[in-house]
């Protein structure tokens, strides 16, 4: 894994500035921040070695370097969702990338249904905390010493002082920001309504399908994280409607102007 992580980061390095320390990955919701990106070059990921490939849908993803808020910045467009067949490495692999590049931030943002009845379809949730439903850990198997502790803390996975800047962005301009415990689960299904009602009850505000692995190893590699989910359906009892992937889509593209305005902001502060 390291060899051939090395393999990897060798390749990229001349193209990444060395004072980049803020990778984001553009999920659901941040895809237009990519157009606030300047001075942009995209590397495919099927030029990348050992970078995994999406094999849906023809279109893969790539990496794109460039300046966001005044500072050299590494965006994921497309990333690796264990639903679609990845293991948890593979998932992980561009985290890891990243710690070995020397990276020290990482935004991610997501879809997500809403179980807490105070949310709307459109809101934007500061993720505050996660709960790890997913049936593999990232982190099973041999620990490399390298990347982290055997046994990570998690007492903050998500960064206080950055949500609390978060916060004070959306404040500033308007935007209302909700805040909650996200449930990362597996997919590829929505959920039932007693599966909604479940998470709900052990404490969740939000579930999706993506998120998690990634910044579990985000902070075994010692990143400092940041996390948003859009609200795109919602699992209230009362509430619940059926869902298709493209009103997820139709739902999230709404609040993107607001979550590239917050991610910028913060970029600009760090
Ligand atoms: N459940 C899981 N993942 C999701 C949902 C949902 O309701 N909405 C968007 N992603």
């Amino acid at each position: 894994m390291l060899k051939t992580l090395k393999e990897t980061v060798f390749r990229l390095r001349p193209q990444i500035p060395t004072e980049t320390k803020i990778g984001i990955i553009l999920g659901t919701g941040l895809g237009e921040l990519v157009h606030s990106i300047t001075d942009k070059i995209e590397i495919p990921y099927e030029i990348i070695p050992h970078f995994p490939v999406s094999t849906v849908e023809g279109h893969s993803g790539k990496l794109i370097v460039g300046q966001l808020g005044g500072k050299p910045v590494l965006a994921m467009q497309g990333r690796f969702h264990f639903y679609e067949g990845y293991d948890m490495k593979q998932v992980t692999y561009p985290i890891r990338v990243m710690q070995l590049l020397g990276f020290q931030y990482l935004f991610v943002s997501n879809a997500a249904g809403g179980m807490n009845g105070s949310f709307q379809v459109g809101d934007i949730m500061l993720i505050e905390d996660h709960i790890n439903l997913f049936p593999e850990h990232p982190l099973r198997g041999k620990n490399e010493k390298e990347f982290g502790t055997r046994f990570p803390d998690m007492s903050e996975p998500y960064d206080k002082q950055l949500r609390n800047l978060a916060i004070s962005i959306a404040n500033k301009h308007n935007i209302k920001l909700q805040r909650g415990i996200y449930v990362g689960t597996q997919g590829p299904t929505f959920e039932t309504p007693a599966e909604y009602h479940f998470f709900k009850i052990i404490g969740g505000d939000a579930v999706g399908m993506s998120t998690v692995p990634e910044v579990i190893v985000a902070r075994h590699g010692g990143l400092k994280v940041l996390a948003f989910s859009v609200i795109t359906d919602l699992g209230v009892l009362g509430k619940i409607v059926e869902v298709s992937h493209e009103e997820v889509q139709e739902a999230a593209k709404t609040v993107q102007p607001k979550m590239a305005l917050i991610m910028e902001e913060i970029i600009k502060q760090l």
